[in-house]
């Protein structure tokens, strides 16, 4: 791969800024502004929460909350994109379309191996779980219900049998399913959101399920628990893996809003245990835009849990600035945890790498800020960065992304007050006065200081101190010519060394 030092590349950048247009968007239908260019988002209309993530027979398959008839949340179906790498997507006609009065909420797809529920007709088959939102003369009423797919997710058949659980509820839902190769049965994990519980449930046949046990109210309980997941993370450095149980809680998480925490510990096989090492409780994400995030069923043994979320916030979602579409995901990452002298932690690690063009080195040097403020060099997103800050000798010092002298975005490290955070207040387009924000994470001083960053031309991921903590936060540009400033400047150079790429477009 091709180096050249960073001073350098923006110059460069700056002639190439003509020359990467064409690259940016190939396929006109998603070329407007802030269309997402490595994230997947839906050609039109309304999209939140993933649904039913699963790996079969080569394919990816993105099943997605969608309305199919316009731009703001209603008529919940599940929209539907296959990829054969989880980064390129193309779409497919709605999957599960609501239907009776009946829309169709969050939930999994399994591979039904063994036929176990009987509906598979040739060998194996794809098995919906979904929560079914009903509006009833008594009210709403919320369920578990069943779909089967012989043809590759493309057509799904309600299962006659339906509702499969019932708890006469209105706030019932979001069902995690996944295979208990011990135990050789099905393990559910439902939320009950305004108890602020998960109910872990198990079945032999998906049809018929059995009570096990009830984790919670614990952790954060400030707004209902939704779209819990149940995963087996393996360590980043050893064979011993641990369990996950990922909760949304929306409204009322820290950084305001829709956000995810996650508790470490062990699942026995009928109950969650916390355990009480420090970090056992962390938030998957630290910044206001991931949400609902599930991991893939029947990924191949080999691979690390991969997970996935709506990258949005109930709190504006219904604002954000973009025609046709409205609503994109994260960028998938890869799960592992570490356990250190600071405790434990769930780490992340995007996979974004095969999208990887043109490739720059970043070296202290570069941190020049009269050479790069108010220059004619700029870069187009979608860009990858890649840093490691030496030992702190100033108190803050990060990126600053910024597309005009009064428009910025900061990503730093603040040793001060012990704090990662993304700085959005100057971001660009403030579409709700929820939305312009400082978001933070705490700093583990005895952790690296290293930082990976996706920016994409309406969102910026961050993933730093190893991958223990991911920050995503959308930002509106006014501009989609960035310029990229190291800070603290020349004056008090701080170590730094990495990477820059430019990515290409996933359409
Ligand atoms: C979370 C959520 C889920 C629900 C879905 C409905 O974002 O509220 O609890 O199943 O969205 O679209």
């Amino acid at each position: 791969m091709q180096k050249r030092p960073f001073r350098k590349v923006i110059q460069v950048a700056a002639t190439l800024a003509f020359f990467v247009l064409p690259l940016a968007a190939q396929n006109p239908d998603y070329d407007q502004p802030y269309r997402p260019q490595v994230h997947f988002s839906p050609e039109e209309h309304w999209t939140n929460d993933p649904n039913g993530l699963v790996f079969y027979q080569g394919e990816y398959h993105l099943f997605f909350q969608y309305n199919p008839e316009g731009d703001q949340w209603g008529h919940m179906s599940w929209g539907h994109a296959v990829s054969t790498d989880l980064l390129h997507w193309h779409e497919l006609p709605v999957a599960i379309p609501e239907h009776d009065n009946t829309m169709i909420f969050t939930g999994s797809v399994v591979v039904d191996h063994q036929n176990t529920s009987g509906l598979c007709t040739h060998g194996d088959c794809l098995v919906a779980i979904y929560t079914g939102h009903t509006q009833t003369s008594e009210g709403i009423r919320q369920t578990q219900n069943l779909a089967v797919s012989l043809d590759k997710g493309r057509n799904w058949a309600q299962y006659p049998g339906n509702p499969v659980l019932d708890l006469h509820m209105a706030d019932f839902r979001d069902p995690s399913v996944s295979w208990d190769p011990i135990a050789r049965h099905w393990i559910m994990a439902v939320s009950l959101p305004k108890e602020h519980k998960i109910r872990f449930y198990s079945s032999t046949d998906l049809k018929q399920w059995t009570q096990l046990s009830d984790f919670g109210p614990t952790g954060d309980i400030n707004g209902d628990w939704e779209c819990p997941d149940l995963i087996r993370i393996p360590a980043s450095n050893s064979a011993k893996s641990i369990w996950a149980l990922k909760v949304g809680l929306n409204p009322g998480a820290p950084q305001g809003g829709s956000g995810e925490q996650y508790f470490l510990g062990d699942f026995d096989g009928k109950s969650f245990h916390q355990s009480r090492l420090r970090g056992s409780h962390g938030w998957t994400n630290y910044g206001k835009d991931d949400y609902c995030a599930i991991n893939f069923n029947n990924l191949p043994k080999d691979q690390k849990p991969v997970l996935l979320g709506w990258m949005s916030n109930w709190q504006y979602a219904a604002k954000i600035p973009t025609t046709p579409w409205r609503g994109q995901m994260s960028l998938p990452r890869r799960l592992s945890y570490i356990s250190d002298p600071a405790g434990l932690a769930l780490k992340q690690e995007p996979i974004v790498a095969p999208l990887r063009g043109k490739n720059y080195e970043i070296s202290a040097l570069s941190t020049n800020t009269s050479a790069l403020y108010g220059s004619e060099h700029t870069l187009q997103p979608p860009f990858e960065i890649r840093l490691h800050f030496g030992h702190p000798v100033e108190p803050v010092f990060g990126l600053k992304i910024f597309s005009d002298p009064q428009h910025w975005t900061e990503v730093a490290f603040d040793t001060a007050k012990k704090e990662f955070y993304i700085d959005r207040t100057h971001s660009g387009a403030a579409i709700s006065p929820d939305f312009p924000v400082r978001t933070k994470a705490p700093l583990v001083t005895t952790r690296p200081y290293d930082l990976t960053l996706i920016v994409d031309r309406s969102s910026v991921e961050a993933f730093a101190q190893d991958g223990t903590i991911a920050m995503t936060d959308l930002v509106f540009p006014v501009s989609n010519n960035l310029q990229i400033q190291i800070f603290p400047d020349d004056a008090k150079p701080i170590q730094s060394e990495g990477q820059l790429w430019e990515l290409k477009s996933i359409w």
